[in-house]
């Protein structure tokens, strides 16, 4: 297992480019399984979970090339339609083959994922999505087995909302008979970013971005090119890390108008903030304030950034109380937090963070993304040295973090 040892105590200054989005690379790829005609991305992020999802499609029959940051998929040779276990209970992001390999081969066999560290996470509104589009879908030895002569467009209600499932349904719907109106529908930037990147392959969809979706199936899509969004969650991250650090940051390639709630929150706790085009700029020339934030889906609060913010709240003036919407174990970054001498207690789906004047180094474990996050960012912070295990879970979804940080000043390296 790897670990990152960290000193803390000293302020980040300068500046770090912000990566393509995760979230939105990934179903992205999927995307390339509903053409016979090469997809082109741009922005693709160098992270653990990009190189699963290739490795997925590879072995369906997608050829895939891949250089820096340009990807190259090309759906021609498809001639698997399996997910295996194997492969998807390390990632459940591979549900999102389903939509795609049903729409365009009428059948698709994907293991179901499992559960993971901050929920049971299940996909049975994926499955009923499909059912309503008139797939054949049943559950055996634990595979999600679809079949469907060709989807047919369907009125689907979400009764949570969910972003893969609106993002299957959405690719589902394109190559259906039809048209589909996806109610209740996800918000999120990488919704919207996978319906442009669809939109230039040919499908006819409107109202992405809002919380009802109509796609009109059409008879196929042809290729495109598409540069993935930069990823809100890791500018988020390294702002709140820049602001507990008491320093002074500048993020390119990156977007403001994605990330409202968490800019609005720093500056409730006290940072100065400035966002040109595709720059934001921030500023903490004192201890934080604790804010109060409550997950929702976008635009409220994200979830993905709950955890950093606990960290920023373990060392602000004040107390905080955090309550998380959206999954129900995502507060797996407190016990860790608490061995630094962060002060939380926490009641079913709300934590209360009392500030504390500083924290002490200490040795911690990782136990899912953004909790690792949470963990890096108390480390910086922390006065001595950190260590942090399983930082695998950090790989999967930041690009060359603890290099990204030792270029604003941390003292932080890879234990092999
Ligand atoms: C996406 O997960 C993100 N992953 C998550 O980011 C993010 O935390 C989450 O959305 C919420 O914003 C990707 O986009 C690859 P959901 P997803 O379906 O789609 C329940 C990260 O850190 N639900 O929106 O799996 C579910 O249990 C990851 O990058 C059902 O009950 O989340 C949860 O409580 C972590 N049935 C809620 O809905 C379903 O069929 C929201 O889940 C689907 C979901």
């Amino acid at each position: 297992m790897q670990k990152l040892a960290i000193q803390g105590g000293t302020p980040l200054h300068g500046e770090v480019f912000i990566s393509g989005a995760k979230n939105a690379a990934l179903p992205i790829m999927c995307a390339s399984l509903l053409s016979a005609e090469p997809l082109q991305l741009n922005n693709i992020p160098d992270l653990h979970d990009v190189s699963t999802m290739r490795k997925l499609l590879q072995q369906m029959g997608v050829a895939i090339d891949l250089q820096g940051e340009l990807m190259t998929l090309h759906g021609a040779g498809v001639n698997k339609l399996e997910a295996p276990y194997d492969m998807v209970k390390t990632m459940r992001a591979s549900v999102l083959v389903l939509g795609p390999l049903v729409a365009r081969f009428g059948e698709a066999r994907v293991s179901l994922p499992g559960g993971c560290a901050i929920g049971s996470r299940p996909v049975d509104l994926h499955i009923k999505g499909l059912q309503a589009m008139g797939a054949q879908i049943s559950i055996e030895h634990g595979y999600i087995h679809a079949q469907a002569k060709r989807l047919k467009g369907a009125r689907i209600f979400f009764d949570i909302v969910s972003v893969t499932g609106t993002e299957n349904l959405m690719m589902a719907a394109t190559l259906a008979e039809g048209v589909t109106v996806l109610e209740n529908a996800a918000r999120e930037p990488e919704v919207v970013d996978l319906a442009n990147c669809l939109i230039s392959m040919g499908a006819n969809i409107s109202g992405a971005g809002t919380d009802m979706i109509s796609i009109t199936g059409v008879e196929k899509l042809h290729g495109a090119e598409h540069r993935i969004l930069p990823d809100r969650i890791e500018s988020g991250t390294f702002l709140v890390a820049a602001a507990a650090t008491g320093g002074s940051i500048t993020l390119r390639n990156t977007s403001a108008d994605i990330l409202d709630t968490v800019i609005e929150k720093l500056g409730e706790a006290g940072a100065k903030l400035r966002v040109e085009a595709d720059t934001i700029h921030l500023e903490m020339h004192k201890r934080p304030q604790a804010v109060n934030l409550r997950t929702a889906p976008y635009p409220a609060f994200p979830t993905d950034m709950q955890a950093q913010f606990m960290a920023l709240n373990a060392i602000a003036e004040g107390s905080a109380m955090m309550v998380e919407t959206i999954f129900e174990n995502r507060f797996m970054h407190v016990q860790e937090l608490r061995r630094l001498g962060a002060q939380i207690d926490v009641e079913g789906n709300t934590a209360v963070v009392r500030g504390m004047p500083r924290l002490e180094g200490a040795a911690v474990m990782a136990t899912d993304l953004r909790a690792s996050a949470s963990l890096v960012i108390a480390g910086l912070v922390a006065q001595g040295e950190t260590v942090i295990d399983r930082i695998y879970h950090l790989d999967r979804g930041y690009a060359h973090i603890e290099a990204k940080l030792s270029q604003l000043g941390a003292s932080i390296r890879r234990l092999k």
